[in-house]
């Protein structure tokens, strides 16, 4: 499974990417806000060490502005892969995008018939949002599992790209049914190397290790 990286915090993708765990990043107009920085500034400089896609959205409403707009953050970088929402107009978008061969996230996604819409537009990747759907009771893995499905049964290319992920239960789900990849915020992915018994192992070693009085180096 990918590893995307949901932020436009150039440090912590830095850190990330360090250690081998960034094959892209998503970003959304939301965390564009929440970096404090201009989106054509802040994604050309995450492109400048980023070799997988790194989705800029649209945020135009009508599908002659999205493609506009598609084209100038495509223009960014060639690993740009223009994100365009889940409505009849970003189907429209992602059409003619896709089209002139550039990578394009179809985001907001809620249902498996989006998805396969989504898939018949030639999006590369469709982003089903897991945590806004539990948000209203809504179970965001089954949709994860019906998609991967449908993409299955007619073997579409367009890749899972399972989003809003909040939980490490998420991420784990979303490997066994077989997401192509997961974008999740930076905390989630530390998060996934932390275990209560790990913590505890370590603590009674260290303890153990006083009390030989012996040094490594
Ligand atoms: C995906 O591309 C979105 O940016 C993101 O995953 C949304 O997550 P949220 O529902 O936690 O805001």
């Amino acid at each position: 499974m990918k590893f995307f990286v949901d932020t436009a915090d150039v440090d912590a993708i830095r850190e990330l990417h360090d250690l081998g765990m960034v094959d892209g990043v998503t970003t959304n107009p939301s965390l564009i806000l929440k970096s404090g920085r201009d989106i054509l500034e802040v994604t050309k400089e995450i492109c400048s060490f980023v070799e997988g896609p790194v989705s800029a959205e649209v945020v135009a409403e009508k599908a002659a502005d999205m493609i506009a707009e598609g084209r100038k953050l495509a223009e960014i970088a060639p690993n740009i892969a223009v994100k365009v929402p889940l409505t009849w107009d970003g189907l429209k978008a992602c059409k003619v995008l896709s089209g002139e061969g550039k990578m394009v996230n179809v985001t907001l996604c809620f249902s498996s018939n989006q998805a396969l819409l989504a898939a018949k537009a030639g999006a590369t990747f469709i982003s089903p949002f897991i945590g806004r759907l539990d948000d209203i009771s809504l179970d965001g893995l089954e949709l994860i599992d019906d998609i991967r499905t449908i993409y299955d049964n007619y073997g579409f290319d367009t890749q899972i790209l399972a989003a809003s992920i909040r939980t490490l239960n998420h991420a784990r789900e979303c490997a066994l049914i077989g997401a192509d990849v997961m974008t999740a915020p930076p905390s989630v992915i530390k998060a996934m190397a932390s275990h209560v018994l790990t913590d505890k192992g370590l603590e009674q070693f260290n303890k153990d290790w006083a009390k030989t009085g012996q040094k490594i180096l």
